[in-house]
């Protein structure tokens, strides 16, 4: 092997790493453990080898890992009411291409923790409550992300739910729970999307410090799921950790940021000199970040240029989109919207949020993006009137003058609302806002809501409001895209990601303190499985809005479910197929929703479990065939005594809806393991 082999493009992966850890020296080794500022790892001058670079996610490059200005996406929980991969894959390719013009090797993103708990400060930054959805939409983002030769870092791993306590806490959860709720993005990120580097998290999993977890790290990372990339500390989360060592044998391979505690070099070389861990072990952590290096180009004699222009407008138009197909319609009543414009002459756009910017360094965190311009709802709003509507539509400053009023409220992205290291402390909009909505219906009925927020919210003052649209935190084009579906040039499709809690002690994380946010050392998934529409279900709780709503301008009928067999064998494959027609005047696009129900098991199982999702986009009187595949893991869960999963022979139930509590067809089939 030559010196250079590493270097090779026509080498293969494999052969480029070999060859690179046998150049290296122990000490070289030593020191690409850990970073060399916040944002790069430590050169190897030696070897010419340059530092690998990151950038905080994952809304976009973050401002205050680059110094500079970028494209400000929606926020996660947006993209996760689309419910379409096709956008996710379309986001990621957007948020490669915007890293490397960054001139970053890595992303910290997708952030895909489970909404476990409505207050976390989080939510935002995250998809959903639900495991399938949060697979769907994972795995096409990080598949985008990486086909522009950008490093994908999945990130919390895992159970990391709260911001409350978030370095110190345990979550204490089942083997069952874990594997059913917690782990399965992350194994798909793996499986399906191989993914380069994953984050190993701040809290501790019954115990033992994620990131010295050997269980999580090794053992179902590495062995069973076949990951091949390298594991990051998130940033400062070794210092709970018990020993070098064992963050060493527990398989974290680079400790960030800055020069490193655990995996300072002097602290490396003493625990190696005293046979605490072996080079083997240091190989096995080292070899996935020397293999990310290969990926993405870092190692190439020409490595490819970080820095490209960045494909500005149209990353623009993509924000807009996906603040667009992530907007949930919550409630219309008497069609109020979209607006209608041959009546309408007078509009009120009031409210704290309308001509407010959400898109800031260091708000919210990781997800500071600073964006070259931000367009707030006013903002879109008078755009579009001047565009489409000019002389005809006025905008008036009094509630009471207006024939309709557009009324924004929702929270920011502060701390102990929606924001990093705390988590929110009440589940209701701020006083002022909610006395603003009742003065405002006073004034005028015709008001409607428009939600700036990141997720869940109590709605007491719900009942009276004739329409409310959530529109999340849309993004730098965010105001336009909220024009476009007051307006009806865009028609709403969006789902909700998260069931809305009428009452916080209606949440399943919400039972006691045990439960939420525990005692500081440790917090306790008393719920099990039972997180989201599976506790509402199983409990027979009626949410404010359940996990999968959302409304539409027109409406689609389902019909003509059919199955490919009336029983289910083995590893086969269950073919569903369903009509799905627009009866409605308008073009729009349906959520179509697959959840399957065990009828007989020898656990508990939630009522319902969503295994499947489509997304038509049709035109009035169109209709179009939606088809499933299910299969041996869709209908199984986890079992402990076999640690394994397991699917029980006997009867299930697919259901299609429009909604988690709008289910329009079913059928029945037997499993069988013959
Ligand atoms: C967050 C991560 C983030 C990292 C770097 C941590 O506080 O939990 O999501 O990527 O900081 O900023």
């Amino acid at each position: 092997m030559s010196k250079q082999d590493f270097r090779d493009a026509s080498l293969d992966l494999e052969a480029r790493v070999a060859a690179l850890l046998q150049q290296l020296t122990l000490d070289e080794k030593l020191d690409l453990c850990a970073g060399k500022s916040a944002w790069k790892t430590k050169p190897i001058p030696r070897l010419g080898i340059e530092s690998f670079r990151v950038t905080d996610g994952p809304r976009g490059v973050a401002w205050h890992s680059s110094m500079g200005r970028h494209v400000a996406f929606p926020s996660g929980i947006a993209l996760g009411a689309s419910w379409s991969s096709e956008l996710a894959y379309d986001y990621g390719v957007a948020l490669g291409e915007q890293t490397r013009a960054s001139g970053r090797h890595m992303v910290l993103g997708p952030a895909v923790n489970i909404c476990r708990t409505p207050l976390n400060g989080r939510t935002f930054e995250y998809f959903t409550e639900d495991p399938w959805l949060n697979q769907a939409l994972a795995v096409p983002v990080i598949k985008g992300i990486q086909s522009q030769r950008v490093a994908a870092c999945i990130k919390h791993y895992a159970a990391n739910n709260q911001e409350s306590h978030r370095m110190k806490t345990s979550a204490e959860l089942s083997e069952r729970a874990l594997r059913e709720i917690y782990l399965p993005v992350f194994e798909a990120a793996v499986t399906q999307a191989d993914v380069w580097s994953v984050m190993a998290a701040y809290n501790a999993v019954n115990g033992v410090p994620a990131c010295e977890n050997s269980d999580l790290l090794n053992d179902k990372l590495r062995s069973e799921w076949g990951f091949r990339g390298f594991v990051v500390s998130d940033w400062s989360a070794v210092r709970r950790t018990s020993s070098t060592e064992a963050c060493v044998k527990g398989g974290l391979s680079l400790e960030m940021p800055g020069k490193g505690t655990r995996y300072k070099q002097k602290n490396l070389r003493q625990a190696y000199d005293q046979d605490k861990f072996s080079e083997r072990e240091l190989d096995r952590n080292l070899s996935g970040l020397l293999r990310v290096m290969v990926l993405t180009g870092h190692l190439d004699v020409a490595p490819i240029p970080l820095a490209p222009a960045a494909p500005s407008s149209k990353h623009w138009a993509l924000a807009r989109r996906i603040a667009a197909e992530g907007m949930v319609l919550l409630k219309n009543h008497a069609a109020l919207l979209p607006l209608d414009t041959t009546r309408i002459r007078k509009l009120a756009v009031i409210g704290p949020k309308a001509a407010k910017r959400n898109c800031l360094p260091l708000w919210g965190g990781s997800s500071g993006v600073w964006p070259p311009y931000e367009i707030t709802p006013l903002q879109g709003i008078k755009e579009k009137i001047a565009d489409q509507f000019a002389g005809r539509i006025e905008l008036v400053s009094q509630a009471e003058e207006a024939d309709v009023v557009l009324l924004f409220v929702g929270l920011s992205h502060r701390p102990g609302l929606d924001s990093e290291v705390m988590d929110r402390k009440s589940l209701d909009l701020p006083a002022k806002q909610i006395q603003l909505i009742e003065a405002s219906l006073a004034q005028n009925p015709n008001t409607v809501v428009v939600l700036i927020n990141g997720g869940p919210i109590s709605m007491e003052w719900a009942g009276p409001v004739p329409a409310i649209l959530e529109a999340w935190y849309p993004g730098m084009e965010g105001g336009r895209a909220i024009a476009d579906v007051l307006f009806g040039d865009i028609n709403p499709s969006g789902k909700l990601p998260v069931s809305f809690p009428r009452r916080l002690q209606d949440s399943p994380a919400h039972q006691s303190s045990r439960t939420f946010p525990g005692d500081g050392a440790q917090v306790h998934y008393d719920e099990d499985v039972f997180i989201g529409y599976r506790h509402f279900d199983s409990r027979e709780i009626e949410p404010l809005f359940a996990f999968g709503h959302g409304l539409s301008y027109t409406q689609f009928s389902y019909s003509d479910i059919s199955l490919s067999s009336k029983v289910l064998r083995g590893d086969d494959v269950l073919l569903v197929k369903a009509r799905i027609c627009n009866v409605g005047s308008v073009a729009g696009a349906e959520v179509v929703q697959l959840y399957i129900s065990d009828l007989e098991c020898s656990v508990p199982r939630p009522l319902k479990e969503l295994k499947g999702s489509s997304k038509v986009f049709l035109q009035p009187g169109q209709a179009a065939k939606v088809q499933f595949g299910i299969a041996y893991r869709d209908l199984a869960f986890y079992s402990e005594k076999n640690r394994d999963w397991l699917a029980e022979a006997g009867r299930f139930v697919v259901l299609l809806g429009s909604s988690s509590r709008d289910i329009r067809l079913e059928a029945e089939f037997d499993y069988s393991n013959k």
